[in-house]
């Protein structure tokens, strides 16, 4: 039996096989998948500015760790980026996310606040900690998913990352001096977080991502509808392991057993909710401009 490969912290693009590409394997599911998931993570940077002012005093320490995830985040833009762009020569990344960045700026990231929109630094971390899960669940379903070598390659080693900045978080959590949250409220901001991966952020990524500069007057962003197409693909690459481990973890920052029957239940409800939305049935063809 082969080891499965650990991928350590700190790669760069060159430590990826690019050769090793292999069109053939390319799902154009996966295709879309990718393009819209390079966008939302070559967007840290606007999220390294908001985190750093909620920990504006918290340290150097704290500040370095929070330039250093804001590095990773954007490098998996790249590599996803390049990855998509090898397997569609006429997707240009960025092209895509100066589109994106055009027209998607939540008013947290330009606010002068320096609270934190979860109402408390502990809060913004246990919302970092579900994003984590999520981006470490998802890279981890697509390197399960894919058959195409270097897909494999840079989903394996950016699930490696998002465990990590899951624990970062995680950490920076339980090192605040704030008073610990009660169970509701901390299940609250939780649940907060996992439904606005239903806002506007994947929906417009995926169509920016999707949609090429000239149909754009043909078809016009309709939010409703690319969410549900955007969720339908994300849904669709899922397991059920990976979705138990995604609960885990969540259950993890609000301070629940992750082996406990709450999190066994909650794993199982998670998994037929996403089922239920993958065969939620075909999207339709895109909108027309009116
Ligand atoms: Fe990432
Ligand atoms: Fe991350």
């Amino acid at each position: 039996m082969t080891e499965p490969t650990v991928y350590r912290q700190g790669w760069t693009l060159d430590d990826v096989a690019w050769s090793k590409f292999d069109r053939s394997k390319a799902s154009p599911q996966m295709v879309a998948a990718i393009k819209a998931a390079s966008l939302v993570e070559l967007n840290a940077p606007d999220y390294v500015s908001y985190l750093k002012k909620v920990f504006r005093d918290a340290g150097p320490e704290t500040l370095a760790a929070i330039e250093q995830w804001g590095c990773e985040e954007s490098q998996h833009g790249r590599a996803l980026g390049r990855w998509a762009e090898l397997a569609d020569p006429d997707f240009k990344v960025d092209e895509a996310f100066a589109r994106f960045r055009a027209g998607y700026k939540p008013e947290h990231f330009a606010s002068e606040d320096t609270t934190s929109i979860r109402g408390s630094r502990r809060g913004e971390m246990i919302a970092r900690c579900v994003v984590e899960s999520g981006t470490s669940s998802y890279y981890t379903a697509i390197k399960d998913a894919t058959e195409e070598p270097v897909l494999k390659e840079i989903a394996g080693r950016i699930a490696a990352d998002e465990y990590r900045h899951y624990k970062l978080f995680f950490e920076t959590l339980k090192a605040q001096d704030e008073p610990d949250l009660p169970l509701w409220r901390k299940a609250m901001v939780a649940v907060g977080r996992i439904t606005e991966s239903d806002d506007d952020e994947l929906a417009y990524a995926y169509y920016c991502a999707n949609v090429r500069p000239a149909e754009t007057a043909r078809l016009p962003y309709q939010r409703a509808y690319y969410a549900k197409v955007a969720a339908g693909l994300l849904n669709r690459i899922y397991r059920p392991s990976h979705v138990h481990k995604l609960v885990q973890m969540v259950a993890m920052s609000i301070g629940l057993k992750p082996q406990g029957r709450i999190v066994r239940f909650g794993a199982k409800l998670v998994w037929q909710m996403l089922r239920i939305r993958a065969g939620a049935g075909d999207p339709g063809p895109a909108p027309l401009a009116a």
